[in-house]
């Protein structure tokens, strides 16, 4: 692999950020915007909100600008006018941001739109910091097997797996017992069955700790945010499912561990702020001084600890099923999710409905082997259709 040097002022990095205008793809530029003369900045992209993509492009003096939503092009060109920053729209102008020539590269994009543009990334061996979970859900082998041919380097946003890429620095993995995904339980960690049915989504994307986009927010309200970093964790370490547990820690304040054979358990602790993990990716190989707060210990006593509730969070289980069953299992509980997150926040099923709609696309879709783009592209537009019919059969039969 050839050798990443960190960003300096001396050779500033060169960066892109895919989904720029999201809660991550600001968070990025926050830290850029903390010390501009280390970075670059190529190509930032969003899919709809063409008055804050132009806000976001011409604070930090971005050389293109893409709008996926073809529609939306003449609005960022209007916002855009009298720059000297490029305008491109549509799904292919995504996939040609990713292939611009940026070192390090933000997979910012929510859902599984996010992963050509991940892959474009990936294929020309860039550094890939990776927020966009449901690429790797849907797409794991795949991408893991792109990153090792084209000599990319991977680097996990997600703050539970950034913590245990930490954790993990200079041991073995056949020292690695077990790995522990630590989750808040969402705004609904307390809450009955017969609560959660009549759940709004303002209850839903309120989450306790961390301040999110939507979909995310759902998935950690449902848990399956924690089934789908579980498939995550899998491809990322290379340990099997069932080494991987989850734990419920509403302080959010130990970002997950590794268990070592010899008893050790190193963790990475943090105030829950996005700014921490992804400024470790972009510093990467080396550490970035932040304005993020530092964790005060005496402040912040009582860390608590609890088995999750497969009961009322069946997704967990969904997901820990999809995983064994390997093949095109999570390209469908993705895609199943997607779609049944979409039609709550829609106001179309109720809370429980979702994993009820996952769980019977899951049964009702067997997977086969899916090893290139077109096979994922084909099951999940399959799973989106079978997922569309149960939302319609479910929805307006009250809470569900
Ligand atoms: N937020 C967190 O703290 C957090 C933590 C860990 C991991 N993640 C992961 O990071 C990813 C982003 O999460 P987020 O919370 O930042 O989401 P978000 O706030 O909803 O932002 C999503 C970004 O993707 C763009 N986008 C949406 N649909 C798209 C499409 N079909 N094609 C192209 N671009 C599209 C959005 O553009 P518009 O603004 O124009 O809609 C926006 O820039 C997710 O995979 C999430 O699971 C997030």
């Amino acid at each position: 692999m050839s050798r990443r040097l960190p960003p300096s002022s001396d050779r500033p990095r060169s960066i892109t950020i895919l989904g720029a205008t999201g809660s991550i793809g600001r968070s990025t530029l926050a830290l850029v915007a903390e010390a501009p003369e280390l970075y670059r900045v190529e190509a930032v992209t969003a899919w709809q909100r063409a008055d804050e993509l132009a806000a976001v492009a011409r604070s930090c003096s971005a050389k293109l600008a893409v709008i996926g939503d073809e529609r939306c092009y003449p609005a960022l060109k209007e916002r855009l006018a009298g720059t000297r920053i490029e305008v491109a729209a549509g799904m292919d102008a995504l996939v040609e941001a990713a292939e611009r020539p940026a070192e390090w590269v933000m997979a910012a994009i929510v859902g599984a739109a996010g992963l050509r543009p991940t892959l474009a990334a990936v294929r020309r061996g860039a550094m890939v910091a990776l927020a966009n979970k449901e690429c790797l859900v849907c797409a794991g082998a795949l991408l893991m097997r792109e990153v090792a041919r084209h000599e990319a380097v991977l680097l996990p946003v997600d703050s539970e797996h950034n913590a245990i890429w930490q954790a993990l620095a200079g041991s073995e993995r056949s020292a690695v017992r077990r790995l522990i995904l630590t989750a808040s339980g969402g705004p609904f960690r307390r809450w009955s069955l017969e609560a959660m049915a009549k759940a709004t989504p303002e209850q839903a994307v309120s989450h306790p700790n961390w301040s999110m986009g939507a979909k995310i927010s759902v998935d950690s309200a449902t848990m399956m945010n924690k089934g789908l970093e579980i498939i995550e964790a899998h491809h990322l370490f290379g340990v099997p499912e069932e080494a991987i547990e989850v734990v419920v820690h509403p302080q959010s304040i130990v970002h997950s561990l590794v268990s070592f054979k010899d008893g050790s358990l190193l963790a990475q602790l943090g105030e829950p702020d996005m700014r921490i993990p992804i400024a470790y990716t972009l510093g990467w190989p080396a550490r970035l001084a932040t304005t993020a707060p530092e964790l005060d210990l005496c402040a912040r006593s009582g860390l608590d600890f609890e088995p999750p509730d497969l009961e009322r969070f069946p997704a967990l289980r969904l997901a820990r099923l999809a995983l064994r069953q390997g093949g095109a299992a999570p390209t469908i509980l993705n895609a199943a999710n997607e779609v049944a997150v979409a039609a709550f926040l829609a106001r179309r099923i109720g809370f429980l409905g979702i994993a009820r709609t996952v769980g019977q696309v899951l049964e009702r879709l067997a997977g086969a082997v899916v090893d290139d783009l077109d096979a994922v592209v084909a099951y999940d537009a399959e799973a989106r259709r079978m997922a569309a019919a149960v939302v319609a059969t479910i929805e307006g039969c009250g809470p569900s």
